[in-house]
């Protein structure tokens, strides 16, 4: 298999890890030899309640069975996104009211972008250093990385950064400015918490001068850092808020919530200001509503709190130089990129699915399923434990 996989199918770098999947199950995926994986990653924060959890796959093959697609997005009342829409509206702080489902997390991003502009009426985009927002090209215009986006260039005019937890940088938001997006916590940076309430006065900011504060949840919302979104850790509500990846627990999916005001504008003069075939699919809002709802019935989010403390307390080794983020959304700072990039190589070895961080080379991400067990935590410390000494 992959041999055709490397032949056939288009490549994201030279360096696939490529194993051969053959199926997966709760913390665990099996390749086509037969062997067990402990998954640490979760398909990259976006397997929240592990694999194949019952009640996703009794939901999805539900819907499969009713209807599947009917009509592009926004035409037809369709209870798996109508229930869905109103569950997640119940859990969000108001004003955040409305949510325009898409279909992938950089879709989300650029619906976010269009609303902002379209609301506010200026074009003036403020982003991050280091964020990491996607890769259409609204997203990847947000990224100050020249060297990944100068050969896409033309990208979006009218986007400058500013540091991530620096106040003095809040001067740049100004009366010009359409929206500041930021990712609540930032991922591919290195897992870099915001500090002395850096989101509230970001938001305060934006406020007096009449920009929409973004935030980007699809990393850290649905629970992975012990609160349904993160940004309730940090006293700052958001104008507009981006959430995808674990939102449907391993189906494509994105989107955006904003107030009822700040929505409707995406719908007026120009009516489609956003439209889309297949964002609010049922089969995907489906599985999104039996995803929160096993959130919102378990004791799974307040959990991954006393596992980011197990990981914590097992993953001490000279080797590790810090232990960063919160809840299940961890990354191991290690002594040098060389460290981080043989550890990811080797736990493959030892059937421990472990990855890397987009930015930060010295980090491994620690991203498992909600649903891991504190055994599973053992048992995969203990490979990460061994593997060093080794080194
Ligand atoms: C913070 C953040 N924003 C946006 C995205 C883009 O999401 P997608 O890959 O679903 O387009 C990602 C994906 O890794 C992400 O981590």
């Amino acid at each position: 298999m992959n041999k055709d996989f490397l032949k056939y199918q288009a490549q994201t770098s030279p360096y696939p890890l490529g194993m051969e999947v053959s199926y997966a199950n709760g913390s665990y995926i099996y390749d086509t030899a037969g062997n067990a994986h402990l998954d640490f990653v979760a398909g990259v924060s976006a397997c929240t309640l592990g694999h194949c959890h019952p009640k996703v796959v009794e939901a999805i093959k539900h819907q499969v069975e009713k209807y599947m697609h009917v009509m592009v997005y926004g035409e037809y009342a369709q209870s798996p996104a109508t229930d869905y829409t109103k569950l997640l509206a119940e859990q969000l702080p108001a004003p955040l009211e409305v949510t325009y489902l898409v279909n992938s997390g950089t879709e989300a991003i650029e619906g976010a972008l269009k609303l902002a502009r379209r609301y506010t009426g200026r074009s003036e985009i403020i982003a991050a250093k280091s964020a990491y927002h996607g890769n259409t090209m609204g997203s990847l215009s947000l990224m100050d990385f020249e060297e990944r986006k100068s050969v896409f260039r033309p990208l979006l005019p009218d986007v400058y950064h500013i540091k991530f937890n620096n106040e003095k940088d809040l001067e740049k938001i100004t009366t010009k400015t359409a929206c500041v997006i930021l990712e609540t916590i930032q991922g591919g940076a290195g897992f870099i918490l915001p500090e002395n309430n850096y989101l509230k006065k970001v938001k305060d900011r934006c406020t007096a001068v009449g920009a929409l504060l973004i935030l980007d949840e699809i990393q850290p919302g649905f629970g992975r850092t012990g609160k349904l979104f993160a940004f309730e850790h940090f006293n700052c509500v958001p104008d507009i808020l981006v959430i995808g990846k674990g939102m449907a627990s391993g189906l494509p999916v994105g989107a955006f919530t904003a107030s009822k005001e700040i929505m409707h504008s995406l719908s007026d003069n120009p009516k489609m200001g956003h439209i889309t075939t297949f964002g609010g699919n049922p089969v995907i809002a489906a599985s999104s509503l039996a995803t929160l709802n096993v959130l919102l019935n378990s004791s799974l989010i307040a959990d991954t709190l006393k596992k980011e403390q197990l990981f914590k307390e097992l993953l001490k080794h000279p080797k590790i130089k810090e232990v960063r983020g919160k809840g299940l959304m961890l990354a191991l700072i290690m002594n040098s990129p060389e460290t981080a990039n043989e550890l990811v190589l080797r736990a493959k070895d030892k059937n421990l699915i472990l990855f890397w961080l987009l930015f930060e080379n010295r980090a491994v991400r620690i991203s498992p399923p909600l649903t891991i067990s504190e055994l599973e935590i053992r048992e995969g410390c203990a490979i990460i434990l061994a593997l060093l000494n080794a080194m």
